[in-house]
Parts: structure tokens; C-alpha cells; sequence
């Protein structure tokens, strides 16, 4: 019955979404779909390739692109992201758009997919035309998008994947969250002092780059802290059985489980391991971060997850940032439209900086970015082209991230 309703309601944002997107049309978004696969050799690696100098192209807009999992099993990801691009290009074109020129944004729905990424910027930047991409939030995803922006020299950041391999593709790939490294010691370090368990289990997906990572990072640093894994456990993508995992952890007496997933496999986890009668923590990255843990009704209290920002910090521009989405779009703010928002005027600043709009110039501008105070924290782009930032953890309360913990960035 939660699967069922869970289905509906993401169909029902499905619908809304082409809805607005239609509505849109005239406004600052776009939105379609990448359809079939483009011509030619668009995929593979590109580590370190020298981009091409790209000419500023002429045009009487600013074009954005961005490439986003607007359906699929992580829709929420994808919605969120363009609901917080789309609020700062608006208030970019109030204010006068970039250097005089309207922003305007190009998104296309990869559908949660490597490949359709690859299709879906190679599309925005041959056809389109973009000066720049934002994306992806999965790292499978901005690895398959990355090399190709690389490769035509268009600067992309993505809002949220915090895979560490993800910017190391060349110097027109940054982003404005922290990664991973960080990321699993946050949740060792959550465990292993505020949770006080120094025996676990892990259970990941081997088929997604930012899960496997980060169960190594989790497991490396909760060692370093004194504890230990004593049950690891891996699914793949589609997986919605996980008894046979979780009757192994049961049976090695495990006193948590780290789930570095995504959200509809998380809700399935815990209700699955409720069922199975165990009543431990399950902690988590912020792959859990969506309005969809709602679907696992209680199963998910007492639970925890690292993420990169809370509707509840205080700070003036997060609470006038949540008013101003809340008013748009009806809901709270996640920590990926917080994320989206920050990567589009970050964005903006630095085409506002660059000398001109040709790839190499606004992408030398982003990574000169520096002390920008953003939603998500004071962002600074590091020589690696990443953001080191604090984390919060967040506990689930009946499907509702509340702020729980800050763990600040490591000093360096
Ligand atoms: N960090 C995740 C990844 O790299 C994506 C993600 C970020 C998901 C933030 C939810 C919130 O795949």
C-alpha cells in the first residue's frame, strides 16, 4: 500500500511537473525530454583531456542547461534541482539577467539514466548551444555527463554529487557540495560518538559510484574511530528485496546498519528490516534526501543521515530562501534545491567575473570562486574544483528530515 501511494504521488508530480513545464514555457524553463540517443561516439572517458577553446557564441540570451532525473526512481533528485535552478534564474532575470542578457533555461529529463545523460548534454551544448550545464546529482550521472562537457569545453558543476572521481574528469568540472571522503566520516563519526555503537553492518548498492564509495569511505573512517563492520552487504540498481541481506545482518548481531543509498531503495530497507523484527538505526548520506521517506511511515524513526543543509538553520538567507521556495512551490525546500539554487548563482557570479563567456573564461571564473556565501554555506572552490563545507546530520522523524547534528568541515 506505501509502494502503491508512493507510485501515485510521484506520477502525480510527474504530471504537475509537465503541467508548470508547459506553463514555463514563456517564463525562464524549458523543459524535455532527451529522447533517443544522439549520433557518434558521445560516451566514455575523458580524464584529463584538455578542453577545446570554445568561442564565445553570440546569441541575445544566457543559456543554461541542465540535466536532471525528472522521472525514474530518484524523480524527487531531479524535481528539486530545476525547482531551485528555475527560482534563481527568476530572481537573476529580475535583477537583469547576466551581464544584461536573460537567463535561459534548458532542462532535459535523462530519466534517471547514464546513457540519456550523455544524450541529454551532448544535445544542450551541440544543439542548444549552452554556455553552461548544471548537473547531475547522481555521480554515475555527472560521470557519464562530465567527460562529455569536458571534451566540447562548456563548464558544468554539478549541484550534489559528492563522488570524489566526478571532478577529476578536467578543469571545466567543479561543484559547490563536499564529497565523499568527508561525507562517510561524518557518519562514523555520528555513529560512533552520538549513537555510541562501535559494531555495524553496511548494506550498498555495488552498481551506483557514489554508494560504493561511500560505504568504503564510511568503513574507513569508523575504523580509524575504533569500530568495526562486521557485515557488508551489497544490492543493485532495481533490487526490492533485500531479506536475504538483512537476515545475514540480523544474524551477525549487528548494532546499525549504514545504508549509503538513494531514497526508494532506503524506504524499502526499512520497512523490510522492520519486518524482519530488526529494530536497529539505520544511518545514511544524503542520497535519503527526499519528501519520498515519507512512504516508509514509522519504519524510518530513530534513523539518521548526513546531509548538506537544514530548513531549520537559522541563518536570514536559508529562513528568506525557504520562505521564497515555500511560496513558489508549496513545499519545503530539500537540501537539492538548496544545492540547485547555489550551483546557478555561483553560476552567475562568476559570469558576471569572467572577462568573457567563452568556456575557458567562465569556467577559470567559477573555480576562482571564493568565500561565496550561499544557502548550503560559505562556498570557496578548492584546487581539487570541490567545496568544503560543514554537514548536518539529520534525523528522520515519521518521513521528516529535523535537524539533529553539525559536523564541521575538516581544517586545513
Ligand atoms: N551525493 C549523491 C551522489 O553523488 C547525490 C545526492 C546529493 C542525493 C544530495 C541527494 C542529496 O550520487
Amino acid at each position: 500500500m506505501f509502494t502503491l501511494s508512493g507510485v501515485r504521488s510521484s506520477k502525480l508530480t510527474l504530471a504537475a511537473l509537465l503541467v508548470s513545464g508547459l506553463a514555463a514555457f514563456s517564463g525562464c524553463g524549458e523543459k524535455k525530454d532527451a529522447g533517443a540517443p544522439a549520433g557518434g561516439n558521445t560516451g566514455g572517458s575523458a580524464a584529463n583531456t584538455p578542453a577545446p577553446e570554445t568561442p564565445a557564441p553570440e546569441g541575445a540570451s544566457f543559456k543554461l542547461g541542465h540535466y536532471a532525473s525528472l522521472t525514474g526512481s530518484e524523480a524527487t533528485f531531479g524535481v528539486s534541482t530545476d525547482n531551485g535552478i528555475k527560482l534563481a534564474v527568476e530572481e537573476q532575470n529580475a535583477a537583469g539577467g547576466v551581464k544584461g542578457k536573460k537567463v535561459e533555461l534548458i532542462t532535459y529529463d535523462n530519466q534517471g539514466k547514464p546513457q540519456e545523460s550523455v544524450t541529454a548534454v551532448t544535445r544542450l551544448i551541440q544543439q542548444d548551444k549552452v554556455l553552461a550545464v548544471l548537473g547531475e546529482v547522481a555521480s554515475s550521472r555527472s560521470l557519464a555527463g562530465g567527460p562529455v562537457c569536458q571534451r566540447l569545453g562548456v563548464p558544468m558543476i554539478s549541484p550534489s554529487s559528492t563522488n570524489p572521481d566526478v571532478t577529476a574528469v578536467g578543469d571545466m568540472i567543479s561543484r559547490v557540495c563536499f564529497i565523499d571522503p568527508f561525507q562517510g566520516y561524518v557518519g562514523a563519526k555520528f555513529v560512533a560518538e552520538n549513537l555510541k555503537k562501535i559494531k555495524g553492518a553496511t548494506l550498498y548498492n555495488r552498481a551506483q559510484a557514489y554508494s560504493s564509495g561511500l560505504n568504503t569511505n564510511f568503513k574507513e573512517a569508523f575504523a580509524k574511530l575504533g569500530g568495526s563492520v562486521i557485515s557488508e552487504q551489497a544490492y543493485s540498481d532495481g533490487d526490492n528485496d533485500f531479506s536475504a541481506q538483512l537476515s545475514a545482518i540480523k544474524a551477525a548481531g549487528a548494532e546499525f546498519i549504514y545504508v549509503p543509498g538513494y531514497y526508494t531503495e532506503v524506504v524499502n530497507i526499512a520497512k523490510q528490516a522492520r519486518k524482519l523484527g530488526l529494530n536497529l538505526p539505520l544511518v545514511g548520506g544524503d542520497g535519503w534526501d527526499s519528501e519520498e521517506l515519507k512512504n516508509a511511515g514509522d519504519a524510518l524513526n530513530g534513523c539518521y543521515f548526513s546531509n548538506h543543509y537544514s530548513h531549520e538553520d537559522p541563518r536570514p538567507e536559508v529562513q528568506e530562501f525557504v520562505k521564497k521556495y515555500q511560496a513558489k512551490y508549496g513545499k519545503v525546500p530539500d537540501g537539492l534545491a538548496a544545492l540547485g539554487y547555489d550551483a546557478a548563482k555561483i553560476l552567475f557570479d562568476a559570469a558576471a567575473r569572467a572577462p568573457s563567456m567563452s568556456g575557458k573564461d567562465l569556467a577559470a571564473a567559477i573555480n576562482a570562486t571564493k568565500d561565496y556565501q550561499a544557502i548550503t554555506g560559505k562556498i570557496t572552490i578548492d584546487a581539487n574544483r570541490n567545496a568544503q563545507k560543514d554537514a548536518v546530520v539529520l534525523e528522520v522523524v515519521n518521513g521528516v528530515p529535523k535537524y539533529a547534528a553539525t559536523i564541521p568541515a575538516p581544517k586545513n
